[in-house]
């Protein structure tokens, strides 16, 4: 009934935080080939009628306190969800929630990817929470200075509850419901910490590619970069890892030089690199290309570590990286590079609402307030520029939210003391991750109890897992998707048994 065109987050997927705009269109394409495949998997379910449900998930709102914790304060927002029915046992099968990340949330939430395929195995209602301050679940003035403050992970928890109370009266729910929750990237943290602080809410959780330790300098991003950019298993080599390192050296050297005019015209610089910003805005950029296509291996066509290593090692390093940008300019249509640092300031400064697409401005927020995650590059073994700094990330919280470095630090800290960082003590969360992601590096790998347990899936990158299967996928993603499955069956069998013991 409500198909729209947008652009959405089915599988949430976490921004490169900053570096150039470069990343962003990535992201960009990465979402819009998404929801393409999200509507052919769909369209061929209807064809062989496996699909029940013909027409899309009707969008609903519901109303949330603005603050969660000051009962004086009473304005409120709409939050927008969606519900699938179409599998649901009723009124004891379980409740499959599925948590909206830093983008908007799309009607295929419900109806696709691996949760929905299990929904169905188990017979689970679908229902699907947008955050508050992204996508349309805000208010007018929510990006403003004044107004943003209310954006945070523990009042998305804490909308989460309240949307656990909703959708128990609407259904006439009880506890024999079983509650399990799902979500990728900083969802994926969001799924495991719902369980961890409301674990008489929701039964377990899958947590997947969840950076659960927050970082103000994440420089180990940039090491799995390099890592994945000379595995074999991808179509990686030590070759092409060579070639990339050189390739930036020699941009850094120019840059030293001061040899401007000659970097402006071989990188289709849309305007002039006088300003150090806009050098550092330009290897930024370039460095995007690299980390979006391990990130997002093979989540785009052409886009990929194979292809991308490739054209790095059949000629000289630096003409090759000329290549590489030349091929993402002409995909994205594109004339020049832009690398100015004004315009990035622009659009972290823009308060206008936008309802689809990630929201660039808020999660920015929320890395200043809660994470910090930066990816840098000052660290030798990362092979792009070190004029990736810390300092230049965090001097944007600066200026465009007025939050100090001080402020930053103390705040991941924070962040980490609260939720217990990567060594949570909970229970009932399943944390996967693919090897290949830069995310893993922050995330639970290893199995923290007899409950807690963690899968790291061999050659996948970034939330792999979470999709419907594909035909290209290898052995080890086949059977990552099987052990999630059979680990969400053992658990509803354990809540069933709980219960026949407590009759
Ligand atoms: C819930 O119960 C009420 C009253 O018993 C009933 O009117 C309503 O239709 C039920 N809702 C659902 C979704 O079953
Ligand atoms: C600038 O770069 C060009 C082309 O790579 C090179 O021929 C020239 O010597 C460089 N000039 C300086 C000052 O580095
Ligand atoms: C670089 O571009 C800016 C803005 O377009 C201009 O003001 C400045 O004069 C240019 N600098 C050089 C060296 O061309
Ligand atoms: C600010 O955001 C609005 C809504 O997304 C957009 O239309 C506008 O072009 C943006 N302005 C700038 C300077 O980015
Ligand atoms: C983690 O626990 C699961 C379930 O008990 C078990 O099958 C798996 O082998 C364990 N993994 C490791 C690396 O010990
Ligand atoms: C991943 O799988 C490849 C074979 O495809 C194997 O050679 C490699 O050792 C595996 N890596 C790990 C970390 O298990």
């Amino acid at each position: 009934m409500l198909l729209r065109p947008t652009v959405w987050l089915l599988l949430a997927t976490l921004l490169g935080v900053y570096g150039g705009n470069v990343f962003r269109h990535i992201q960009h394409r990465v979402f819009l080939s998404k929801e393409q495949e999200a509507r052919s998997h769909l369209a061929k379910g209807m064809q062989w009628h496996l699909t029940p449900q013909l027409s899309m998930p009707k969008e609903m709102m519901l109303t949330q306190l603005l603050d969660h914790f000051n009962r004086q304060e009473k304005r409120t927002f709409k939050q927008r969800y969606y519900v699938n029915d179409a599998y649901w046992q009723k009124p004891h099968g379980p409740v499959f929630l599925y948590i909206g990340g830093e983008g908007s949330l799309s009607p295929y939430s419900v109806q696709y990817g691996h949760h929905v395929e299990m929904a169905q195995q188990y017979k689970a209602l679908l229902v699907a929470l947008e955050h508050r301050y992204y996508g349309v679940s805000l208010n007018e003035d929510g990006l403003t200075d004044e107004n943003i403050h209310f954006l945070s992970s523990q009042q998305a928890l804490a909308d989460l509850a309240s949307f656990h109370l909703f959708i128990t009266q609407q259904y006439n729910m009880s506890s024999s419901n079983k509650w399990i929750c799902f979500g990728g990237s900083y969802p994926g943290s969001l799924s495991a910490w719902f369980r961890l602080k409301f674990p008489h809410l929701v039964y377990a959780a899958v947590s997947s590619s969840a950076p659960v330790r927050a970082q103000l300098d994440f420089t180990g991003y940039n090491q799995v970069v390099a890592a994945s950019l000379s595995n074999p298993v991808v179509g990686g080599s030590k070759e092409c890892l060579q070639a990339v390192r050189k390739a930036f050296q020699v941009v850094d050297k120019m840059l030293k030089a001061g040899n401007l005019s000659v970097l402006e015209k071989d990188f289709f610089s849309c305007g002039n690199l006088s300003l150090p910003e806009d050098q550092a805005q330009l290897v930024s950029n370039l460095a995007d290309i690299f980390m979006g296509a391990v990130q997002y291996d093979h989540e785009i066509t052409g886009s990929n570590i194979a292809d991308i290593c490739s054209i790095m090692t059949s000629g000289p390093s630096y003409t090759q990286l000329i290549r590489v940008l030349q091929r993402y300019l002409e995909t994205e249509g594109m004339k020049c590079l832009d690398n100015s640092y004004q315009m990035e300031l622009l659009v972290l400064r823009n308060t206008s609402l936008s309802p689809s697409g990630v929201g660039e401005r808020q999660w920015y927020y929320q890395t200043c307030t809660e994470f910090g995650y930066y990816q840098t590059c000052e660290d030798s073994r990362c092979p792009f520029s070190p004029l990736m700094t810390l300092q230049s990330q965090v001097q944007l919280c600066q200026e465009v939210f007025g939050v100090p470095l001080s402020s930053v630090d103390e705040s991941v800290h924070f962040t980490n003391e609260y939720y217990g960082a990567d060594h949570p003590k909970s229970s009932r969360i399943l944390f996967v991750n693919g090897d290949i992601d830069p995310w893993h590096a922050l995330s639970v790998l290893h199995n923290q109890s007899r409950s807690e347990l963690a899968i790291l899936i061999n050659g996948t990158s970034h939330c792999a897992n979470m999709n419907s299967a594909r035909p290209t996928d290898t052995f080890p993603l086949k059977m990552a998707r099987l052990e999630i499955a059979n680990q969400v069956g053992h658990w509803l069998q354990a809540a069933q048994e709980e219960l026949s013991k407590n009759d």
